[in-house]
């Protein structure tokens, strides 16, 4: 899966809106992630999901500009987002930044990490924090924590128990096929699926 730079041709629709998922990933475990946040978007009618890996080709700034709502994503590296997400951060500065270009469009973010806890909640304030930064508007995650009864599973939606945005957890010996687990993918795709009705309240008012 490479960059999809060019703008859809239902650009113009009335109800039409795209949202951008911007992230990284260097063993494909938040790449699954960032698919279920895509998926989740597409659940809404009208809404074009555009995956943009940070490290795979130049940063399509039109597409971002031109996108309803910006989702970020990326791996927690030493507890905080990879140095590849960091560098796509700085290099919005002038591009992006320096002009608001990214004002009042939604935000979210999404990450993952090896272990359960891994520090994952400075890595989404990061990304709040430059979201806000941008003007943007933040959106976290509406969802009860998931696996923290009796009767509670890991099975459970949200359990990592994350509200500022959605949290996975890949085992460090198993590949992308196998880790993250379905609850977490279901998790990333809720949010992408709140992103988009997020926006599509916003366009009614
Ligand atoms: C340089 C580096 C730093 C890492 N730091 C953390 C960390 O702080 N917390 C954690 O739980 N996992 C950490 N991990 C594990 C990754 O978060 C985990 O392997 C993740 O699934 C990688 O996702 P990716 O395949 O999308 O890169 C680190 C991995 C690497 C390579």
């Amino acid at each position: 899966m490479g960059i999809q730079g060019d703008k859809p041709e239902n650009f113009e629709q009335e109800n039409y809106m795209l949202i951008a998922i911007v992230y990284d990933s260097g063993w494909g475990h938040t790449a699954r992630q960032a698919q279920s946040v895509a998926e989740g978007v597409r659940r809404v009618a009208d809404a074009e999901a555009r995956l943009i890996p940070v490290a795979e080709g130049a940063i399509p700034w039109d597409v971002l500009e031109a996108s309803d709502a910006i989702v970020f994503g990326s791996p927690t590296y030493n507890g905080a987002p990879s140095a590849r997400f960091k560098q796509f951060c700085e290099d919005s500065t002038k591009p992006v930044w320096s002009a608001m270009k990214w004002r009042d469009k939604v935000a979210a973010g999404f990450t993952n990490s090896g272990a359960q806890n891994g520090d994952k909640l400075h890595s989404l304030i990061s990304m709040a924090l430059f979201a806000a930064q941008h003007g943007m508007l933040w959106v976290g995650l509406d969802l009860m924590p998931g696996n923290d009864s009796s009767r509670g599973s890991v099975h459970d939606l949200n359990r990592l128990g994350s509200w500022l945005g959605a949290m996975a957890q890949s085992n460090g010996d198993q590949g992308p096929d196998d880790t993250p687990i379905k609850s977490d993918l279901d998790t990333a795709a809720y949010l992408g699926q709140r992103v988009a009705e997020t926006v599509r309240r916003l366009q009614v008012v």
